[in-house]
């Protein structure tokens, strides 16, 4: 039987049930020490929401093929004929790996035309769901160790389904019983709130969808424009930490804030989410992610001077809807802090802070605009004394 931990880019292959597998030879991770040092930042959380250039980079690196238009992976263990079965994926994860997963639906949806449905891990292992062979059950995790997510791999692998895992721990539990997967490469990630691995997980989502839509009907212009738009992220994401001041600024006037809404539409959802776990982890402030056109729906009702809300307003395909649920909000005396597309000066004069990323393809906006989300919520973490990197405790205030 193959060794099921050999080079690093095909490591995936398992025992088959009940048979004990053979002792597992010694694995050489790919990262230097020092990456577990905290070099000159004063927390791990800043430095690794400062090495996402570069942990963007490294998702990406050796997968995007130009010439076809494609993505290639070197561990999804399953041919491409079955990968054009499958015809439903299911994705189960965790905190920030659930995020990423939602914004791996839509992607999958877009690009691939693949009914997906994300689940909360948690959940998921007690549910009975339906299976059909050509069902795909995507887990996603960064430590590939969490309880909730291996124990829906375990049972869905019980039934005989065949599981990917989008994982960043190389010799991990759930790295070692999936049939497949894809590694994020981002090195090991120290702070407790997941940051460097949430850019990796989308940049690499956006790859399989990619790779799924290929195999099946977009189009190689489209595959040629993502790939492209890809390439330009790590970059990107470089002159977005160059406002890291700036969001400092920002904090300063709203780290006594209790609570927070947190609003986007389509891509820009989960990412509202993610910046609401991130205040929620970081500061124990109470803060909510919603869909923005649900806020008329009830949060409304929360917006108040003492209650900021942070919308997520990329110049996408759905902003205008978006900019009219900042006007409501503004009717309403609340305070908006807005993270949307360079060159969008009108919005400046309707909110009271604002945040610019610079112009990409809608369904890669979330790598962008979660940046300043993740520093906003860093700094207020730091000025309401929490502990950072281990933010267990509650704050002194
Ligand atoms: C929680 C962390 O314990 O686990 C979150 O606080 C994380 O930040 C979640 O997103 C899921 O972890 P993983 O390793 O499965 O991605």
């Amino acid at each position: 039987m193959q060794s099921i931990v050999g080079p690093l880019d095909n490591r995936f292959g398992v025992p088959t049930l009940g048979q004990v597998p053979k002792p597992m030879p010694i694995t050489h991770l790919d990262f230097k020490s020092e990456a577990a040092e905290r070099g000159c930042f004063p927390h791990f959380m800043l430095k690794e929401i400062f090495e996402q250039p570069h942990t963007v980079a490294s998702a990406l690196s050796d997968r995007l093929d130009h010439q076809a238009a494609m993505a290639r992976f070197g561990g999804l263990n399953l041919s491409t004929a079955e990968f054009r079965a499958v015809d439903r994926v299911v994705i189960a994860a965790s905190g920030t790996s659930r995020h990423a997963g939602l914004i791996g639906e839509y992607l999958l949806e877009e690009l691939a035309h693949l009914p997906t449905e994300v689940e909360y891990a948690s959940e998921f292992r007690y549910r009975n769901a339906p299976f059909d062979k050509s069902t795909l059950l995507l887990v996603i995790t960064q430590s590939g160790e969490t309880s909730d997510t291996l124990a829906g791999l375990r049972e869905i692998r019980r039934r005989g389904h065949k599981v990917l895992a989008v994982c960043n721990v190389g010799d991990s539990t759930i790295a070692r019983e999936a049939d497949g997967g894809i590694y994020l490469h981002a090195g090991p990630e120290r702070g407790v709130a997941s940051t460097k691995s949430f850019t990796s997980q989308v940049a690499v989502l956006a790859l399989f969808a990619l790779f799924m839509g290929r195999i099946r009907r977009l189009s190689r212009e489209n595959g040629s424009s993502l790939l492209r738009a890809l390439e330009e992220i790590p970059a990107q994401i470089q002159s977005i930490l160059e406002q890291n001041n700036h969001v400092r600024e920002i904090a300063l006037k709203y780290a006594r804030a209790e609570d927070f809404l947190v609003f986007g539409r389509q891509y820009s959802f989960p990412v509202a989410l993610e910046g609401a776990l991130k205040l929620k982890e970081m500061s124990h402030i109470h803060a909510e992610g919603y869909p923005a056109a649900e806020m008329n729906h009830h949060p409304i009702a929360f917006v108040d001077e003492a209650t900021p809300s942070v919308f997520v307003a990329p110049v996408d395909q759905i902003y205008y809807e978006a900019r009219r649920n900042i006007e409501e909000i503004r009717a309403g005396e609340g305070r908006v802090i807005a993270i949307t597309t360079e060159g969008n000066e009108t919005l400046s004069r309707k909110v009271d802070e604002i945040l610019y990323v610079p112009q990409t393809l809608d369904c890669l906006t979330p790598l962008l605009t979660v940046v300043p989300l993740q520093l906003l919520a860093y700094h207020i973490a730091v000025l309401r004394g929490c502990d950072v990197d281990k933010p267990v405790t509650s704050p002194k205030v």
